[in-house]
C-alpha cells in the first residue's frame, strides 16, 4: 500500500431542491482514498453515502467542493474526457443491474463494445474476466439461471472490463445472505491484492467493513463524523454512532442484550460491577484476570468473550462481572487502564424501565 492519493474529495456539498424542499444530502465532506485502499463508508440509509460516491465519477455534480481522481480535476473535464475517466471507475450495486435478455458473456462484453479491442481480443478478455470471478462455466447462461452471489460476480466482471483502477461498491452485498456476502467480500479483497484495485465499499453494515477494509469513514446526516484506519477506529471509536456500529459488528450489542435481560441475577452492587474490557494486540485475557486476582483479590467472571482479527491485529472484547472490595475494584480498573486496556462500566437499566 502506498500513500498516494487516488481520490481526493474536498469540502463537498450536495444540495437537492425538490418541489420547494431543500435536502442537504452531503455537507462539507472531505475524503482521501489512497491507491490500494479498501475504504469503507458506513452509515444508515439516507446518510448520504450513495450521493457522495456518485460525486467521484460525476454521476452527481456537487453543489460545492473539488473532486480529484487519479490527478484529474473531474469537475473540469469535457464530456469526452469524462467518459474516458469514467471507464477507469467501475461500479457495482445492490441489484446487480444485469441485462436479463443477454448471456453472462454478453453482459461482461457490453462495456467493451465500441472500444479498441478486436472481436477475438474481446472474446479473450471476457473469458479472462469470467475466469477471474470463477464463472467460466456460466458464460452461455442467462442471469435468471444464476444465484444472487453469481449475479454479483458477473457485475464485478463487467465492472472490471475496462481495467479500472477504482471499484465503487454501493451496497453490493446488501441483498445477499451472510455466507455469500463473505464470498463476495473475499473476491473484492483478492482483486484488490492481485490487480492493485482501489475499492470504495459503501455499506450499512460494519461487519462488511470489518472483514476487508483497511480504512473506514462513518457517515451520518450528510457528514463524515469519524474516519481513519480500521484498527484505530475499532479500538478507539469516539462517536456514539461509530461505537454502536462496532458493537453490532463484534456481536457485543447482541451479547449485552442477553446479559441485560438477566441483569437481576448478576447481583450487581458496589462489590459486583459489570464491565467491558477491550484490548488491542497481544494482550490476552487469562493472564490479566489472574493478575487482577493476585494483586487485588478481584474475581472476574467472564460472561462473554470475543477476539476479532482486524488487518492482522487481534482486538479482544470481554464482558465480565468483577467482584471485590470497592477500593480494590478501583485499583484493578487503574491497573487495566495502565496496561492499555479500555474499560467501560456497564449499567443495565432497571427491569421495567424502558
Ligand atoms: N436526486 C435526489 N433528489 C432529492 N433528494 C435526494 C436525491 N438523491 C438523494 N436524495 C436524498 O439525499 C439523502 C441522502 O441519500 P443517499 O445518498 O441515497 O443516502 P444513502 O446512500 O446513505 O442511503 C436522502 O435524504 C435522500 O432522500
Ligand atoms: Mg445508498
Amino acid at each position: 500500500m502506498t500513500n498516494e492519493a487516488i481520490i481526493q474529495l474536498k469540502d463537498i456539498d450536495v444540495t437537492f431542491h425538490n418541489k420547494g424542499q431543500t435536502v442537504e444530502a452531503v455537507k462539507k465532506v472531505s475524503l482521501t482514498v489512497n491507491r490500494g485502499d479498501i475504504y469503507g463508508v458506513v452509515g444508515y440509509s439516507g446518510a448520504g453515502k450513495s450521493t457522495l460516491v456518485r460525486v467521484i465519477n460525476r454521476l452527481q455534480k456537487p453543489t460545492a467542493g473539488s473532486v480529484d481522481v487519479n490527478g484529474q480535476d473531474i469537475l473540469a473535464l469535457n464530456s469526452h474526457d469524462l467518459r474516458e475517466a469514467r471507464t477507469k471507475i467501475g461500479m457495482i450495486f445492490q441489484h446487480f443491474n444485469l441485462m436479463n435478455s443477454r448471456t453472462i458473456a454478453d453482459n461482461v462484453d457490453y462495456p467493451l463494445k465500441g472500444g479498441k479491442l478486436s472481436r477475438t481480443e474481446r472474446k479473450e478478455k471476457v473469458a479472462h474476466l469470467l475466469d477471474l470471478v470463477g464463472l467460466t462455466e456460466k458464460a452461455t447462461d442467462y442471469p435468471a439461471q444464476l444465484s444472487g452471489g453469481q449475479k454479483q460476480r458477473v457485475a464485478i466482471a463487467r465492472a472490471l472490463a475496462n481495467d479500472p483502477e477504482i471499484l465503487i461498491s454501493d451496497e453490493a452485498t446488501s441483498a445477499l445472505d451472510p455466507k455469500t456476502t463473505s464470498a463476495i467480500l473475499e473476491l473484492l479483497k483478492r482483486l484488490n491484492k492481485e490487480l492493485g484495485l482501489t475499492v470504495v465499499l459503501i455499506t450499512h453494515e460494519m461487519e462488511a467493513v470489518k472483514e476487508i477494509c483497511n480504512k473506514v469513514a462513518v457517515m451520518e446526516d450528510g457528514e463524515i463524523i469519524e474516519c481513519g484506519d480500521l484498527v484505530t477506529i475499532f479500538s478507539q471509536p469516539k462517536q456514539p454512532l461509530t461505537k454502536d456500529f462496532i458493537n453490532t459488528a463484534t456481536q457485543i450489542n447482541q451479547a449485552l442484550e442477553k446479559i441485560y435481560r438477566q441483569a437481576s441475577t448478576l447481583g450487581l452492587d458496589d462489590h459486583h460491577q459489570l464491565v467491558q474490557l477491550q484490548y488491542v494486540g497481544a494482550t490476552t485475557d487469562a493472564p490479566l484476570i489472574t493478575e487482577l486476582y493476585k494483586r487485588y483479590e478481584v474475581v472476574s467472571n467472564i460472561l462473554y468473550g470475543n477476539v476479532e482479527i482486524l488487518q492482522d491485529t487481534p482486538l479482544g472484547n470481554l464482558i465480565v462481572v468483577m467482584t471485590g472490595e470497592p477500593d480494590k475494584l478501583k485499583a484493578a480498573w487503574q491497573y487495566c487502564q495502565d496496561a492499555g486496556i479500555t474499560i467501560t462500566h456497564l449499567k443495565p437499566k432497571k427491569p421495567g424501565v424502558a
